[in-house]
């Protein structure tokens, strides 16, 4: 099992699969390495692609508001990474491939922080993650317990952007995901005032 500093540099010198050759930067991931809660997304955009950080375009933006309703910051209690860590051109769906070449990567990460939570952002990471079968329509903010970790998924940023009459579910779901922190974290609001 390595740690995180040799998980982090195998993943930047990565060539396991096609997107090594058009990348600019091996998005990693983001936040502090003791994080109760994982968010997953699909993979890194134009925006990520530039500057090796993770949800920094518009996604991203909208994404970090999701996360202050709930009182969640990246820098400070969230851990957010992608299921590929390299922009698959053209912003496409991932490839199935390109997948199972880089999810060892998000294995080792989980190992390694060993989350309580993990919220899938969209359907690449609910059916990668869930269940193959996953609709994210159907099922997102459901819940399901899988090796001791809970996991829910919520609508991608991007989708809310596209359509902004699913934000009001996603609202709700966001405050069950607050609900869910408070009965299975120990620390991640420790240093918030109680409400
Ligand atoms: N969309 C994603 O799924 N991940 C990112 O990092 C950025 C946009």
């Amino acid at each position: 099992m390595p740690d995180w500093y040799e998980l982090e540099s195998a993943c930047l010198d990565c060539r396991g699969c096609a997107l090594a050759e058009t990348r600019t930067n091996v998005v990693f991931g983001v936040g502090p390495r003791d994080a109760e809660v994982l968010l997953v997304g699909e993979g890194p955009g134009e925006q990520e692609d530039l500057t090796g950080e993770p949800f920094v375009g518009r996604a991203g933006k909208l994404l970090d508001d999701m996360l202050a309703i709930i009182g969640l910051d990246r820098r400070s209690n969230v851990y957010i990474t992608n299921i590929v860590k390299c922009r698959p051109p053209q912003n496409r769906d991932p490839l199935n491939v390109e997948q199972d070449a880089c999810i060892g990567y998000l294995r080792n990460q989980t190992a390694l922080l060993r989350p309580k939570l993990i919220v899938c952002l969209g359907r690449i990471a609910a059916t990668r993650l869930i269940r193959e079968d996953y609709k994210i329509t159907r099922e997102h903010g459901q819940w399901v317990e899988k090796k001791g970790i809970w996991m829910t998924a919520i609508y991608h940023p991007s989708a809310l952007l596209r359509d902004p009459r699913k934000r009001p579910e996603t609202f709700e779901d966001l405050k069950a995901i607050q609900a869910k922190i408070r009965e299975t974290c120990t620390h991640t609001y420790s240093e918030l005032p109680a409400l």
